[in-house]
């Protein structure tokens, strides 16, 4: 899933180029780039797909030149995550209706990548038996409120556990209660199933979606597949995989990850990830600091920026946008992005 706009890490993530696409720890390889590698030991280069927006085909194509046209799929318009996976899904089943499918953002950081690979394989050996929707949970470390907090069935030592509740994003009291319990762990946003049952679960709680994409699946690998999408699309309301099916269907199950994970979504985010200098600064771009601690600064680098005298903050800046902001007023970055999409 590589569609997202990626808002909370404006300006560096923006629609015309999101943070996927950009390699957000400078190291030579991208968001996107980066997940591929992953998945190189897993599943064979000629069974990945890309599903993206039609704007990001260039972007896509650049950084991932292994990848074949058809194995870059382009959705008409932006309708979140559950039409992204339905498009996908239904296109691989039409191949292969027994398959086994990983479903996976593609801006995610996860550093214990033999930790990942072997979690991923105890589920796709779940999912080829039995018709249960798998996702990998992290043990939670604060009460954040954009995760879904899974509640599981921890009497079993089955590596794959039921999973009793799936609550996506909850506000803030509740997640601090699910933190305190200690009886659930964030939901990774990365699923394993069959296409079989993947399918089947669309068909039971996005009967819509199994609508438009079924009829769609007759067709595909025509010529017109663009033309069908651009039917199908506008019958599917914009509605996560989370909301749509993770919260309602009976069979999910969860394999508890501890991999490195991390969702790079925020500029806090990839401050705590990131290697600090001596004064507990992120430093990328030609810097200089004096008297400055805990920021992360974040700059073209063509150009010497020097700092004086600042703590906790965010400095930023990506193509025509400079961003200055205290660490903690990061969640107001939304609108900032509002504002500046007022201005032009
Ligand atoms: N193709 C496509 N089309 N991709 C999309 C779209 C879309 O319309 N919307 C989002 N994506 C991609 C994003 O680029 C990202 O890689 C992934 O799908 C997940 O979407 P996010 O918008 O980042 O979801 P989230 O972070 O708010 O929540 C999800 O991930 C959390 C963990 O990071 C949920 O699964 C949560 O339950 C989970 O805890
Ligand atoms: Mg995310």
């Amino acid at each position: 899933m590589a569609g997202g706009v990626g808002t909370r890490f404006w300006p560096f993530s923006r629609q015309t180029y999101p943070k996927q696409f950009h390699d957000v720890l400078g190291i030579g390889r991208t968001m996107l780039q980066m997940t591929f590698d992953r998945l190189a030991d897993i599943c064979p280069v000629e069974n990945v797909y890309i599903v993206t927006s039609q704007e990001y085909y260039d972007l896509t194509k650049q950084q991932l030149p292994e990848l074949s046209d058809h194995q870059i799929l382009l959705e008409p318009s932006r309708r979140n995550t559950a039409p992204c996976i339905g498009y996908a899904c239904y296109k691989i089943a039409t191949k292969d209706p027994e398959a086994n499918i990983i479903v996976t953002p593609a801006d995610h950081l996860i550093l214990k990548e033999k930790e990942f690979t072997d979690r991923i394989k105890v589920a796709l050996e779940a999912t080829a038996e039995s018709d249960i929707l798998v996702t990998l949970g992290i043990t939670p470390t604060r009460p954040d409120t954009g995760y879904g907090y899974i509640q599981f069935d921890g009497l079993t030592d089955k590596e794959v556990k039921r999973v009793k509740t799936f609550t996506e994003k909850p506000h803030l009291e509740l997640a601090q209660a699910f933190l305190e319990s200690g009886d659930y762990v964030w939901n990774a946003g990365i699923f394993v199933w069959n296409a079989r049952s993947i399918r089947k679960a669309f068909e039971t709680h996005l009967p819509e979606m199994d609508e438009a994409f079924r009829d769609m699946a007759t067709h595909f690998y025509s010529d017109d597949e663009a033309t069908q999408l651009l039917r199908a699309y506008p019958q599917c309301r914009s509605v996560s995989i989370d909301n749509g099916v993770m919260e309602k269907a009976q069979n999910v199950h969860v394999v508890l990850s501890d991999i490195g994970w991390s969702d790079l979504g925020t500029w806090k985010s990839l401050y705590e990830v990131s290697e600090k200098d001596a004064n507990d600064n992120v430093i990328d771009g030609h810097i200089v600091t004096h008297n400055t601690t805990g920021s992360i600064i974040k700059t073209p680098k063509e150009r010497l920026v020097v700092v004086e005298g600042l703590s906790d903050y965010i400095v930023a800046e990506f193509d025509n946008v400079l961003l200055i902001c205290p660490k903690d007023k990061e969640q107001k970055v939304k609108e900032f992005v509002a504002d500046a999409s007022k201005r032009g």
